[in-house]
C-alpha cells in the first residue's frame, strides 16, 4: 500500500511538474515526462513518410510557433519569417544562452562555434561571419571560388575516362568538391589528386565519431555516460580531440610560421580564415596580457575549425547531392 501511495505521488509529481513547464511554451502535442513526443513524432514520421513530413504535419496542426519535446528538452520549432527575423536578429542577444548537449559542452569547454554560449560563442561568430564576408562568402567571389572549384574538378573526371565513359559518384564527387571548398577557405589549400587522402582521413574520421553517437547522447548527463558507458564515452570524447588535432594542424603550423617570423602575415589582405584568426590572436595578445581573459587562442581555434568542418562539409554535401534537386523535370 505505502509502494503504491509512493509510486502515485511521484508520478503526480512528476506530471504536474511537466505540466507547470509546459504551460510556459508555445503549442504542440501534449508531452510525456522524460520521453517528451518522441512517440509522437516516430509515429508521425512513419506516417508522413519522413521527420521534414512530421514537422511539416506539426506545424499546419500547431501553427508558426511550436514546441516538440525531444525526450526531455523542448524544442522550439519557428517556422516563418517575420518571427525568425525578431527573435533571432533583432533580439539575438536574449536568446545568446542556448541549450547545448551536456556532452557537447563538456568536451569543447565553451570553446568553439557549434557547442559554445553566451559571449564567448556570440565573438566567435561575429569574427567567423566577418572572416567569411572578407574570404568572399555571400559575395561574387565565393561563386568564382565555387566555379574554379567544380572546373578543376570536372577536368580530373575527363582525366580519368575511360573511351570517352567516366563513373562518377554523385555523393562522393560533393564530398570532395565541398570539402575542398571548405578547405581552401580555412587554410587557402584545396584538394587534388595528390593530397585527396587528407580529405578522406578526415571525413574518416567525423564519420567514425558520428557511428559512435546516438540522439540519447543529446540529453543525458556526462556523469551518466561516465559511469555507465565508460568505454565508448572515452572513444567519444578520443574521437573528437583526434578531429580536432587532424583539422587544425595546418593552422598550427602556421601558427609557428607566424611566430617564428618565417612567413608572416600581411595584416591588410590575410588569405585564409586561419590567417584572419591569426592576425586578432596576436592583436589581442599586445591588449590583454593574461592568457585567461584572451578569447582568441589557438585552443579555440582547434574547436572553431572542427567545428566550421561539423557544420559545413555534410549538411552543404547532402544538399547538393540531394537527387530531387539533380533528377531533371
Ligand atoms: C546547405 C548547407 C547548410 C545547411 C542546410 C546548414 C544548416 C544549418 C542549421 C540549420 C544550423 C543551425 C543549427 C542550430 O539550430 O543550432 C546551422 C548552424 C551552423 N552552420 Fe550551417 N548549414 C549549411 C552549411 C554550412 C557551411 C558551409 C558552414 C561553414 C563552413 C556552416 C557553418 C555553420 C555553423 C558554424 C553553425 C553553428 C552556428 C552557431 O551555433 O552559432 N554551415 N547550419
Amino acid at each position: 500500500m505505502f509502494l503504491v501511495l509512493l509510486f502515485s505521488t511521484c508520478l503526480a509529481i512528476i506530471i504536474v511538474r511537466q505540466y507547470l513547464k509546459v504551460r510556459k511554451l508555445p503549442p504542440g502535442p501534449t508531452s510525456l515526462p522524460l520521453i517528451g513526443n518522441i512517440h509522437q513524432l516516430v509515429y508521425h514520421t512513419w506516417r508522413h513518410k519522413g521527420i521534414v513530413e512530421a514537422f511539416d504535419y506539426f506545424r499546419q496542426t500547431y501553427g508558426d510557433v511550436f514546441t516538440i519535446w525531444l525526450g526531455p528538452i523542448p524544442h522550439v520549432s519557428i517556422c516563418d519569417y517575420e518571427t525568425s527575423q525578431e527573435v533571432f536578429v533583432k533580439n539575438g542577444n536574449k536568446y545568446k544562452d542556448r541549450f547545448l548537449p551536456p556532452l557537447f559542452e563538456h568536451i569543447s569547454g565553451n570553446l568553439g562555434l557549434v557547442s559554445a554560449n553566451g559571449e564567448n560563442w556570440a565573438e566567435m561568430r561575429r569574427f567567423a561571419l566577418g572572416a567569411f564576408r572578407s574570404m568572399g562568402v555571400g559575395r561574387d567571389l565565393m561563386e568564382e571560388r565555387i566555379m574554379v572549384e567544380l572546373d578543376a574538378r570536372c577536368s580530373e573526371i575527363d582525366a580519368s575516362s575511360i573511351d570517352g565513359t567516366s563513373v562518377v559518384h554523385i555523393s562522393s564527387f560533393f564530398d570532395i568538391t565541398v570539402g575542398s571548398v571548405i578547405n581552401s577557405i580555412l587554410v587557402g589549400k584545396r584538394y587534388d589528386e595528390h593530397n585527396k587522402q587528407e580529405f578522406l582521413d578526415i571525413k574518416a574520421l567525423f564519420d567514425a565519431n558520428a557511428d559512435l553517437f546516438t540522439v540519447f547522447d543529446l540529453f543525458v548527463p556526462v556523469w551518466f555516460l561516465k559511469k555507465f558507458f565508460p568505454s565508448r564515452f572515452e572513444r567519444f570524447v578520443k574521437g573528437v580531440e583526434n578531429i580536432n588535432n587532424y583539422v587544425s594542424r595546418e593552422a598550427m603550423e602556421r601558427y609557428e610560421k607566424m611566430r617564428s617570423g618565417e612567413c608572416p602575415i600581411d595584416p591588410e589582405d590575410p588569405q585564409s580564415f586561419v590567417e584572419a584568426y591569426l592576425l586578432k590572436l596576436e592583436e589581442e595578445e599586445k591588449k590583454l596580457k593574461e592568457e585567461p581573459d584572451r578569447m582568441y587562442t589557438m585552443k579555440c581555434l582547434r574547436f572553431v575549425i572542427g567545428d566550421l568542418w561539423l557544420a559545413g562539409q555534410d549538411t552543404t554535401t547532402t544538399t547538393s547531392s540531394d537527387e530531387s534537386y539533380l533528377s531533371p523535370t
